[in-house]
């Protein structure tokens, strides 16, 4: 009866106790867990996308698309480009080169333009030469203002987290060649 009661004072001043110990993990010689320093840091990127589908050397090029292309008719539903694209420091493609937008996106949904980007971010210029960031979202490409997930980084943008706004500048409805701007906040 005592050692019961002595038990219970115990585990209820177990769960009272704030947890004060950092994490330590450890599995033989393979995987460690340790608690991290938490010194955060913010980036704010901003930036213009060029996504050119005309011409002779387009930077988005069709790599994928469904059998029936009717069903699809509107929403291009099923098509899967793979996109080089450049990204400027203005909107003028002739401005200066800051890194490059590469992998796929494609259309994701049926009844509306929106498509699905997975796509890694690389840049050339000043301090972030070398860091990379993943995007990784819905882009409902026909809504004026959109925001997308960021999901990792390396370099400078190592464990990076954040979203980006990205807005049409200018978009040619005949070929689907577009300029966007993007404003990125990144946590790393
Ligand atoms: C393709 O779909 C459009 C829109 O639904 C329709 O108007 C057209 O007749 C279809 N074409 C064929 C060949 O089925
Ligand atoms: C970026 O880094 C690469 C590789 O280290 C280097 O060759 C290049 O000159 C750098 N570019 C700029 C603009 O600093
Ligand atoms: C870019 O995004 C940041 C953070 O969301 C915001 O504070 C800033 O006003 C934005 N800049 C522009 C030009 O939209």
């Amino acid at each position: 009866m005592m050692i019961n009661q002595q038990v219970v004072v115990i585990v209820m001043m177990m769960m009272l106790m704030p947890l004060t110990q950092s994490l330590k993990l450890n599995a033989g010689n393979w995987g460690r867990s340790f608690e991290g320093e938490n010194k955060e840091t913010v980036t704010n990127l901003q930036f213009y996308f060029h996504d050119t589908l005309s011409g002779q050397n387009p930077s988005a090029v069709r790599v994928a698309q469904p059998v029936d292309k009717n069903k699809s008719f509107i929403t291009l539903f099923g098509a899967l480009m793979m996109a080089d694209d450049p990204l400027t420091e203005t909107s003028d493609p002739k401005s200066k080169m800051v890194g490059r937008a590469q992998g796929l996106y494609g259309s994701a949904c049926q009844e509306e333009i929106g498509l699905i980007m997975a796509m890694s971010f690389s840049f050339t210029d000043g301090p972030y030469n070398g860091s990379t960031f993943a995007l990784l979202g819905k882009n409902s490409a026909m809504n004026p203002v959109r925001e997308m997930p960021v999901v990792g980084g390396t370099g400078l943008f190592r464990m990076a987290r954040g979203y980006a706004i990205a807005k049409t500048h200018w978009l040619d409805p005949t070929t689907g060649d577009a300029i966007v701007g993007y404003n990125v906040t990144l946590v790393h």
